[in-house]
């Protein structure tokens, strides 16, 4: 899989998409991160991206320009499934999304900044937006950084341990049952007994139901979804 993202903050990514899982990923050859900085597609000398909005207001305006310049050069090169951009009013960022998106070969990420970007932009570019919650950032990069993350490491192969994705919180509309490591008593305070027993099919029936108590405690709102239970 291939990942482009366009920015006008590329050096938001640094740190980020570059590091453990994601690097892992692209060491494997299993996804690869592109990061475009959209000054590099600016209409003139003067590095220009943003303009006033037409009617006035507050805020700059991200000029379609050189967003369709970024956006055309990347599609002559490959075909792309989905050109996403990264809003607060787009659609939620769920894991079903993740997984539908993990599927495809080619994504571009667009990030806003400022007032967002020049209306026709979502008209005639954008396939589809996304949202990572219903509060606001100051641009799109920590969103895209979000679907990054999140779409990769469901790639086959990303992950060390095969199953380890598919045992993720909300993959069958549950929360992840609870974890433990050694020792088997700190302080009183003790694992329980069955997950040290070595016996393999109490321990899977033992997840399953602390997942859906958990569920029930924590994520009500899940057990609605075509839910498992
Ligand atoms: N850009 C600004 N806020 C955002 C959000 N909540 N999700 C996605 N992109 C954004």
């Amino acid at each position: 899989m291939r990942i482009d993202i366009i920015t006008c903050i590329p050096e938001m990514f640094t740190g980020t998409v570059d590091q453990s899982i994601l690097k892992r990923a692209a060491d494997k050859g299993l996804a690869h991160i592109h990061v475009h900085n959209l000054r590099d597609y600016a209409i003139n000398k003067h590095n220009q991206i943003d303009d006033y909005a037409f009617g006035g207001g507050a805020g700059m305006v991200l000029m379609i320009e050189p967003i369709d310049k970024c956006i055309s050069e990347l599609k002559a090169q490959r075909d792309y499934d989905e050109v996403i951009y990264m809003s607060p009013d787009g659609e939620l960022l769920s894991q079903n999304i993740s997984n539908e998106l993990s599927l495809h070969n080619n994504i571009i990420l667009l990030c806003g900044h400022y007032k967002g970007v020049d209306e026709r932009v979502r008209e005639y570019l954008v396939t589809r937006e996304i949202s990572i919650g219903d509060y606001v950032l100051t641009g799109g990069e920590l969103a895209a950084a979000v679907v990054a993350d999140s779409v990769i490491r469901l790639i086959p192969g990303v992950m060390n341990d095969e199953t380890s994705a598919l045992t993720d919180s909300f993959q069958d509309n549950l929360v992840a049952p609870p974890v433990y490591t050694r020792p088997a008593e700190y302080k009183g305070w003790k694992v329980p007994e069955v997950l040290t027993s070595g016996h393999t099919a109490k321990i899977e029936d033992w997840r399953f139901d602390q997942a859906v108590e958990r569920t029930r405690m924590k994520r009500p709102d899940l057990l609605g979804k075509d839910s498992e239970v």
